[in-house]
């Protein structure tokens, strides 16, 4: 496995797995902390975080080469960076559904983020009841002879629907993506659920802060 990748040195501007590493890292923290920014100004601005927390990951090469190997591409560094779009990830879990498209467009108006591709799965959920947000992005990663535009994969959901997947992904890998029936027909009755619970906690937070501008008002004061 590791013979797969240290066999091959050539990329696009990325010549080792070494180098994939150390620029698909700098990609992903520089996504981080453009977004912990987007949401400290946020908090500054209107007096809310619209972000609960963040998490990053990094493919392992081992499952780099799998998608490789899937989609029948050989494993070269080039196949990586060409093919495999979510060597970077960075998943943002909000509170409410009305946060995720806020997110996506505070990440859309930086300029140095270029958006690839969008897939709006909290409009249209996937089959199996998966919700989610998701951008492929590249930011400029600045080494000291070059600049390396490198894509990062960035999910937004709500906590409700990162539970939901991250219960689906257990069942999904238990079953190496054969699960029974009536457990997928139970999934898709729960995405259901949360789909309720994320409209309901919305209405709520809504109502709750349209009565704390009143209350707040000095000029009604109630
Ligand atoms: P891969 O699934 O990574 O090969 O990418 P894709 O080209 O099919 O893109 P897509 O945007 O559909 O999925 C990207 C990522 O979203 C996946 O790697 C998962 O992390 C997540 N995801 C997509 N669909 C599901 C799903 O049905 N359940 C769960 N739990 N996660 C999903
Ligand atoms: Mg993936």
């Amino acid at each position: 496995m590791d013979n797969d990748i240290n066999e091959i040195v050539q990329g696009n501007g990325i010549e080792t797995w070494q180098e994939v590493t150390l620029v698909y890292n700098a990609a992903m923290r520089q996504v981080q902390t453009k977004i912990e920014i987007l949401n400290e100004e946020f908090q500054h601005i209107h007096q809310y975080n619209p972000i609960e927390h963040i998490k990053c990951r990094m493919k392992t090469p081992e499952s780099i080469v799998k998608k490789l190997k899937r989609h029948g591409l050989d494993s070269t560094i080039e196949n990586m960076v060409n093919n495999v779009n979510d060597i970077a990830g960075v998943r943002i879990i909000c509170s409410f559904s009305s946060d995720i498209y806020r997110i996506a467009d505070m990440i859309e108006h930086q300029q140095d983020i270029k958006i690839l591709t969008v897939k709006d799965y909290i409009t249209f959920p996937k089959a199996s009841g998966y919700k989610s947000y998701h951008m492929i992005v590249t930011v400029p990663v600045y080494l000291s002879d070059r600049v390396v535009d490198t894509k990062v994969e960035i999910q937004i959901r709500t906590v409700a629907m990162d539970f939901w997947a991250s219960l689906e992904h257990k069942i999904h890998y238990k079953f190496e993506g054969d699960a029974p029936q009536h457990i997928k027909d139970e999934l898709v009755e729960c995405a259901h659920l949360v789909s309720d619970l994320d409209e309901k906690m919305l209405s709520l937070n809504d109502e709750i802060i349209k009565l704390s501008s009143i209350v707040g008002s000095p000029d009604l004061n109630i």
